[in-house]
């Protein structure tokens, strides 16, 4: 039996209460859990209506707010943390699964499918769904692009939504991950990319499956939006950085796959349709994001900017006259990141800025160039652009090793 877990900020409170009820529903759910941040008008909204959806479904269904257990920011993982710690010490279930609660497409078909998956002996199972060419910018340029550059060869690039909501573990998997400091002191956005990265670490057997019709969540305004969470984000693939995935038997021939993690089972679902408006969807404000990258300069930033390639200094500098963004193509890209993973300090707020602005060129860059071609041409250009980033990095890495081996 399965316990289901909707973490919720602020949503439309019938929208998460219809999507308690269709998971109270389900056969295979022995309870459904709410996990709050604050006593707000959502939470007070689900306080109201739950007795009576118990009694409707004759169902186990609680309503908590998140502990304070990490030490970051407290927002996301506190939330999810809060549910893996309640699943251990409050119920008795095998799988824990957790949805997104503002999702206006869920259905049963969500549960059923990760259930199945759990069924068929993964540990873990992952969701995941077609998403337009300009949504998913923190995903394919930071969290995929970051795997891509420091865990080349192992399952990590290949996982297709790594910031993804929609998960299910079984208990042995949280066992492991409530062990984990890395993953309980994560209480901010980082939440998602900690799990996807210790899951794969251990080995897990993984499935990823796809639900074609996907989220439909808003779309974002400018990409200030994604602000904290870009940082977040960044900080916690920074924050990995020197973790190893390796195996612990090594030997010279095989010490560079010191970049792979054995090869864990992972398949994922083939992804059989794209709904219409996925190809149409712009996922932000692009008129609205070309201002943010002229305003907000500090003398320390452009000093800041010297630790970078000359290209990257200087073609960020010129925005302090007017927006431009072209320079920062893949290659650009991947030096940036490069510097960042090296410098960035998460709690410096020219530094913040300064991810912000190379980041929105970034995204500015292959919005203007690639994503105006088309949803197939974008999607295979992102596909390609990962498997580039990996090669390379897979060759520098190999090419260290071998260096070093000689010396
Ligand atoms: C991502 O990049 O996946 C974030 O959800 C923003 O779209």
């Amino acid at each position: 039996m399965c316990l289901v877990v909707f973490p919720f900020k602020k949503e439309n409170p019938q929208v998460v209460l219809n999507n308690v009820k269709i998971a109270a529903q389900h056969p295979r759910v022995e309870e459904v859990l709410c996990v709050g941040v604050e006593k707000e008008e959502t939470y007070r909204g689900l306080e109201q209506n739950i007795p009576s959806l118990k009694m409707d479904t004759n169902k186990e269904i609680n309503l908590i707010l998140q502990e304070r257990i990490g030490d970051k920011r407290p927002g996301k993982g506190d939330g999810m943390n809060t549910a893996l710690k309640y699943f251990l010490e409050e119920t008795d279930s095998n799988n824990i699964l957790f949805f997104d609660s503002d999702i206006v497409t869920f259905g049963p078909h969500w549960i059923t499918k990760a259930i199945e998956g759990a069924d068929m002996g993964y540990p873990v199972v992952r969701h995941y769904f077609p998403r337009a060419s300009t949504d998913a910018m923190i995903t394919w340029m930071i969290t995929k692009t970051g795997f891509a550059l420091l865990w080349p060869a192992s399952e990590l690039p290949w996982i297709e939504q790594p910031l993804g909501g929609e998960l299910l573990f079984n208990r042995s998997v949280v066992e492991k991950l409530v062990q984990e400091k890395d993953v309980m002191n994560r209480s901010d956005w980082g939440i998602d990319t900690m799990y996807t990265f210790y899951t794969v670490k251990y080995g897990y057997p993984m499935l990823e499956t796809y639900i074609s019709e996907g989220k439909l969540h808003k779309l974002y305004g400018k990409l200030s939006d994604l602000r904290t969470m870009l940082v977040e984000c960044f900080d916690t693939i920074k924050s990995l950085k020197d973790t190893s995935l390796a195996l612990s038997a090594k030997s010279p021939d095989t010490e560079h796959l010191s970049v792979c993690n054995g090869g864990i089972v992972h398949r994922a679902e083939h992804p059989h349709e794209v709904p219409a408006e996925v190809f149409e969807k712009i996922g932000f404000d692009i008129e609205g994001s070309l201002t943010l990258l002229v305003e907000n300069w500090t003398p320390r930033m452009e000093e800041l900017l010297d630790l970078f390639p000359r290209r990257v200094r200087d073609g960020l500098l010129s925005n302090r006259t007017s927006p431009s963004f072209s320079f920062m193509d893949e290659h650009t890209w991947r030096e940036t990141y490069y510097v960042l993973l090296e410098h960035f300090d998460s709690g410096d707020e020219d530094w913040q800025e300064l991810i912000f602005k190379l980041w929105t060129s970034r995204v500015l860059c292959y919005t203007t160039t690639i994503a105006l071609r088309g949803y197939f041409f974008a999607m295979r250009y992102l596909y390609s652009m990962i498997d580039r980033y990996m090669s390379h990095s897979a060759r520098q890495i190999i090419k260290k090793i071998k260096g070093t081996d000689r010396k």
